[in-house]
């Protein structure tokens, strides 16, 4: 069975169907096994970095002082991805089962799942999920509740993701969840866990039918599947649950049926926090260290695609504005440097500027993680100096010039998915986002 697998349309359905046994079998093992079992089936987290499940739940058990805390992290933002509200939407019972599962093996004294207030099908699903669970006491009996938040991209930053727990804006913090937790005030440390919607589906199935049903696909080092999004310029926007390793390619020409008629893939863009991939790369298996070896990065599985028609000025020009647009402005240099390299591409888009060096956009796009408190700019710093490496000579010829592709682009801020149009819809509202987090009227 994979994550997708199942639509309980009920916590009976979803018990009728095997769901539950997970956190019968975790609450009987003891923390220790719970996490044993976590280590042995080697799951990695599907929030972006591919950080090991156990080793952080083992941390967190283990070290520092005062009630600790588990966050389930569906504050989903990623451009491009889709995956975490796909799974909430679906089965929001399996994920619970999961953070309940966490909460009890890191030894928490509360669980948390925060969503952002915009997300209303997951919010509905969800609540009634909590309901139903709460009712048969099937919950593990640690106290866990919904929180709703602001849709701004920091929300899904899991320090940022702490502040809105505790009643702020998302602003990150410099201490990591499990130095400095939720509601921590000295002595008392407070570890938390942070673990995305997605790791913790897979707990639920890990706990009930052991690590071998991770371990049955994937690969070696980044077992079992991942729920992927791919879209943009192909025939068939979508998510796709397959086992890590698949080749991109498979994701792009088999399941997403490729670019348009008559054109042909130029780039793509793996959510705003890797480097850029084009069609030599399309071989790639799609897991977490194959993809660090290109270079890049396997984030949260989400792939934009830009086809021939597409002028990459522009397209770095709305993730690099996303990126300025998103940063919270505590650390000046990841402000700053978003902004310059997202004001040099608004000019050499609109043909203003005709001796600009594409050194200084590579300049201010690497210093943009100066001091940085979270990754935010890592994204910047990455996938912006890539579009401008791999298209120095595409960059070259648009400026001075007016554009040379002038089709119009949509950002990839994914809103909702239209499954009888078989596309995903888009914020349109999002080019009227301002630095300070406003909307211009
Ligand atoms: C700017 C930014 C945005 C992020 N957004 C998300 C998000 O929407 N969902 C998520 O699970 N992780 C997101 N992350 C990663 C989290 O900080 C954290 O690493 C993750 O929730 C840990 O879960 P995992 O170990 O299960 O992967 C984001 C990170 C950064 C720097």
């Amino acid at each position: 069975m994979a994550l997708l697998d199942l639509a309980p349309r009920s916590f009976e359905e979803y018990v009728a169907s095997g769901g539950g046994r997970g956190l019968e079998i975790a609450l009987g093992a003891g923390q220790e096994a719970v996490i044993e079992e976590v280590a042995k089936s080697g799951l990695r987290g599907r929030g972006g970095a591919g950080f090991p499940t156990a080793e952080k739940w083992r941390a967190i058990r283990s070290t520092g002082t005062g009630t600790r805390f588990a966050v389930c992290n569906g504050a989903e933002g990623e451009p491009a991805t889709f995956k975490d509200r796909l799974l909430l939407r679906t089965n929001p019972y399996q994920v619970l089962e999961g953070l309940a599962i966490a909460a009890y093996a890191v030894g928490a004294e509360r669980a948390y799942i925060g969503v952002k207030e915009t997300f209303d099908q997951e919010i509905k699903a969800l609540s009634r999920a909590l309901e139903e669970m709460r009712q048969a006491d099937a919950l593990g009996g640690i106290p866990i509740q919904a929180v709703l938040g602001p849709d701004l991209y920091l929300f899904g930053e899991e320090t940022g993701l702490e502040e809105v727990i505790e009643g702020r804006l998302p602003m990150p913090r410099m201490a990591r969840p499990f130095m400095q937790g939720l509601f921590a005030s000295p002595p008392n440390e407070n570890p938390t866990l942070v673990n995305n919607v997605e790791t913790l589906a897979n707990v639920a199935h890990v706990l009930a039918d052991g690590p071998d049903w991770l371990r049955s696909r994937g690969t070696d080092t980044s077992p079992g599947t991942m729920v992927f999004t791919v879209c943009g310029d192909v025939r068939r926007e979508g998510v796709f649950e397959l086992a890590l390793g698949t080749p991109l390619r498979y994701l792009v020409e088999e399941l997403a049926g490729g670019p348009p008629e008559g054109r042909s893939i130029k780039a793509i863009f793996p959510g705003a926090s890797n480097t850029v991939l084009t069609l030599g790369e399309l071989d790639v298996p799609m897991d977490f260290d194959s993809l660090r070896q290109f270079g890049s990065g396997l984030g949260a599985g989400g792939f934009a695609l830009f086809d021939d028609s597409a002028c990459m000025v522009k397209a770095a020009y709305l993730y690099s504005r996303f990126l300025y647009v998103e940063s919270c402005g505590q650390c000046p240099a990841c402000k700053f440097g978003t902004g310059e390299v997202t004001k040099s591409l608004a000019k050499i888009e609109s043909g203003g500027e005709s001796d600009l060096d594409l050194e200084s956009i590579l300049i201010h796009a690497k210093g943009s993680t100066d001091g940085q408190k979270c990754a935010l700019p890592t994204g910047e710093s990455l996938l912006m100096q890539s579009v401008v490496q791999v298209f120095a000579d595409e960059f070259r010829t648009h400026i001075g010039g007016s554009c040379p592709l002038p089709r119009d682009l949509t950002f990839h801020k994914i809103v909702d998915w239209d499954q009888s149009a078989g596309r995903f819809v888009y914020d349109l509202t999002y080019a009227s986002k301002q630095a300070d987090w406003t909307y211009a009227t």
